[in-house]
């Protein structure tokens, strides 16, 4: 059954420069042919990337795109109809930004907390004097938008106006502020939950993020919560996917984010390998099964030792093996109690197909450059380039976790040759301390958007952050 060698479709990675990768050949381990690669490279790059796809006779495109790009990937897979994209356009098509998330839900009628989107600041200063507080504003999208840095929360509307006068941020996106409990992480393969975890906000404060101080725990993740999940990924039509849960206080459950660009353990990304390698090859491969709750176990290893551990493979429940684990555990879930393995025919792994049609075309969807934001009188801005440098990747949680001090950051700047008092202040107007952080671990590109600052520099710059983590 399945595919020979030479019907198998030829499979390409789709990199980018200065993006961490997310799949490498190990995690598709055991595919009999050549997987080529194919590495965007930013700024008029396009021609050359959708020749080389010729060139290479490739099928199957996989990969995640940064938001930053997506725009130029719609076109790019406009031009190379033949090639399916994992995941497609139109599932990455929540990565791009806080408003396609948001639009997303609204379509497909996921509850997500109450959301607001104004392109007419006018109309939006209107709204905001007389609705309730507080509220929560967000930076809909642009470098280095993840981990809470540009989200922030508003009492009133004097606040509300002075941080948008300050921040320009365009939307203008901000959303009911909803008391929770906790937010929650899962993630999917084939809309197969697979992995999910709690996040708490430290003591007293609203933000859950880890990043921030708070924690983790893997247990007794709600019924409610992964229904939710599944039913936004099956909404994406996800290969795999990630999906933030806020956990009301209400005890509601609402989307507060959703992506396939998410940070994963490597053995999560052999098993969406795996899993791409059995549905690709028509079932050639064997469908990786992943037991439901794996991770009340899995998140009980020391997280160091469990970023090392590679290709972790189950057995399948059988009636007659008895002392099977997963056969013989119960759990309380939802409001009966029930045997693990049950759970997992509730939970099924589905075989993505890819749709034959666009579902969200840039000449509709793409509000961004259709509205963008003019200078106007008494407010300079920023333009919005058609493409700028990447932003989410791999691996949030290590941005989150460098510490280092103003002083020692302004420091480590002056230290670097070329560099001097004048251009530390150009990067600081740009960036507070806590973004250039953020933007030198996840898009240190982002930085030559700063007058004065060119490829070089960044390049010392980066040698020097490096440097100064090691
Ligand atoms: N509407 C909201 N009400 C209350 N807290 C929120 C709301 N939206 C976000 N948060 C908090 O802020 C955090 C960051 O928001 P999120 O939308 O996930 O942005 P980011 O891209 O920065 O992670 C969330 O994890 C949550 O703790
Ligand atoms: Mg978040």
């Amino acid at each position: 059954m399945g595919l020979s060698n030479k019907q198998l479709p030829k499979l390409g990675f789709l990199y980018m420069d200065y993006v961490l990768r997310f799949f490498d050949h190990s995690n598709l381990k055991g595919w009999p042919n050549k997987i080529e690669t194919v590495t965007y490279h930013w700024k008029n790059d396009k021609e050359r990337f959708i020749k080389e796809v010729k060139r290479k006779k490739i099928d199957v495109l996989i990969g995640n795109i940064p938001a930053t790009a997506y725009e130029t990937f719609r076109e790019i897979a406009r031009e190379l109809p033949h090639v399916r994209f994992v995941p497609s356009l139109d599932t990455q098509f929540s990565n791009k930004s806080k408003e396609n998330v948001t639009r997303f839900a609204w379509k497909y009628d996921l509850p997500i907390p109450k959301t607001y989107i104004y392109y007419n600041r006018p109309n939006a200063d209107k709204f905001l004097q007389k609705t309730e507080y507080p509220k929560i504003v967000k930076k809909s999208y642009g470098p280095s938008n993840y981990g809470g840095y540009f989200v922030h929360k508003v009492d009133s509307y004097k606040e509300a106006r002075a941080l948008f006068d300050e921040k320009k941020y365009h939307p203008m996106y901000f959303q009911d502020f909803v008391p929770m409990e906790a937010d929650i992480r899962v993630m999917l393969i084939g809309h197969k939950p697979v992995c999910a975890f709690w996040r708490r906000a430290p003591e007293g404060e609203w933000l859950t993020n880890t990043s921030q101080g708070g924690s983790m725990d893997y247990m007794n993740v709600p019924k409610s919560v992964l229904d939710l999940a599944v039913k936004v990924s099956k909404a994406a039509n996800a290969e795999y996917w990630a999906c933030d849960v806020a956990y009301g206080k209400d005890g509601k459950v609402r989307i507060l984010e959703c992506a396939t660009a998410f940070a994963a353990f490597p053995y999560i990304r052999d098993w969406i390998g795996q899993y791409l390698m059995w549905s690709l090859s028509e079932g050639r491969f064997r469908k990786p099964h992943m037991p439901m709750f794996n991770w009340e176990e899995l998140g009980k290893i020391n997280s160091d030792l469990l970023r090392t551990m590679r290709h972790i493979t189950f057995g399948e429940y059988k009636p007659s093996y008895d002392g099977a684990y997963f056969g013989k555990k119960k759990k309380v879930y939802g409001d009966k109690e029930v045997y693990l393995h049950e759970l997992d025919s509730a939970y099924k792994m589905f075989d993505i197909k890819p749709r034959t049609f666009e579902e969200w075309p840039s000449e509709k969807w793409n509000y961004q450059d259709r509205f963008p934001l003019k200078s106007i009188k008494s407010m300079k801005v920023p333009a919005l380039k058609k493409e700028e440098a990447p932003e989410v990747s791999g691996d949030e949680a290590a941005a989150m976790a460098i510490e280092i001090s103003n002083e020692d950051l302004e420091a480590l700047l002056l230290s670097i040759k070329g560099l001097g008092k004048k251009k530390l202040s150009k990067i600081l107007a740009y960036y507070d301390h806590a973004e250039l952080v953020a933007v030198l671990e996840v898009e240190p590109r982002a930085l030559e958007d700063i007058k004065t600052i060119d490829a070089k520099m960044v390049e010392k710059i980066l040698e020097a952050w490096n440097d100064f983590k090691v």
